[in-house]
């Protein structure tokens, strides 16, 4: 345990951790968005997808388990080095100069985290948390979506989703050392590719449910 600490205390450990964690997430969003892809199947596609999911029993509670660790860890690392990105800048440059590899995407890092955070949350709320002798997943799925507000909500949301995983894919391999010139443009192609497959599979999810189904 004390190795762990020692790690996290230093902060190449904290950009390790971020790397790791923001590696499982972008694992898991992507079985995420393979199993919602089964709504474009119809209902009963998508009701047998989640059977089958439901079906897997304690894997489901060890992934959740491992899924909610890594969001805490992933969050206050994040918040931590974001304040001490502040401490050591305490003066906001006058001009901001997209120097030095800044892009909008690692500029608005903490932010589009943030957000990302209320949306799972809400979207847990929507989902997850709902009453299962009421209603199916897929009416729950069916009725938020068939509110506009919730359709743009949700649209906007991937795209931020999209923007925070473009910038931390590359992120990751410039932790653990992967920045040579020859591989970053393959590097940075891929996590465009990656964040574009988020953006538009997911993004068009609440569009189809709500207008063409
Ligand atoms: C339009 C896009 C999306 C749809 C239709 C969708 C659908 C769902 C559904 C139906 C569930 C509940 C599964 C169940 O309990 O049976 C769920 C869970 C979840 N979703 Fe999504 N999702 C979408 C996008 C996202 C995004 C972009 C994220 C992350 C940024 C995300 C994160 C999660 C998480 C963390 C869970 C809980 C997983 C678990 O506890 O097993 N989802 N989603």
């Amino acid at each position: 345990m004390n190795w762990f600490i020692t790690m996290l205390r230093s902060s190449i450990g904290k950009k390790l951790m971020m790397a790791l964690t923001g590696l499982f997430f972008s694992f898991f969003l992507l079985i995420h968005l393979i199993g919602n892809l089964t709504l474009y199947g119809g209902k009963d596609l998508f009701l047998s997808y989640v059977e089958h999911l439901h079906a897997l029993g304690p894997l489901i509670y060890i992934a959740e388990f491992g899924l909610l660790t890594f969001a805490i860890i992933h969050i206050s690392t994040g918040l931590i080095l974001f304040l001490q990105n502040l401490q050591a800048r305490p003066v906001r440059y006058q001009v901001n100069k997209r120097a030095g590899g800044r892009t909008i995407g690692s500029a608005t890092m903490p932010y589009t985290g943030v957000f990302i955070l209320t949306f799972v949350i809400i979207h847990l709320l929507n989902f997850h948390f709902i009453d299962h002798s009421i209603q199916t997943v897929f009416q729950a799925i069916d009725t938020t979506f068939s509110l506009f507000p919730y359709v743009i909500f949700y649209t906007i949301a991937v795209i931020i989703v999209a923007i925070h995983v473009s910038h931390g894919f590359w992120s990751l391999f410039q932790t653990l050392g992967a920045n040579h010139p020859k591989y970053m443009p393959a590097i940075k192609g891929m996590g465009i590719m990656l964040s574009l497959l988020f953006a538009v599979g997911f993004g068009f999810i609440p569009v189809y449910v709500s207008f063409i189904m």
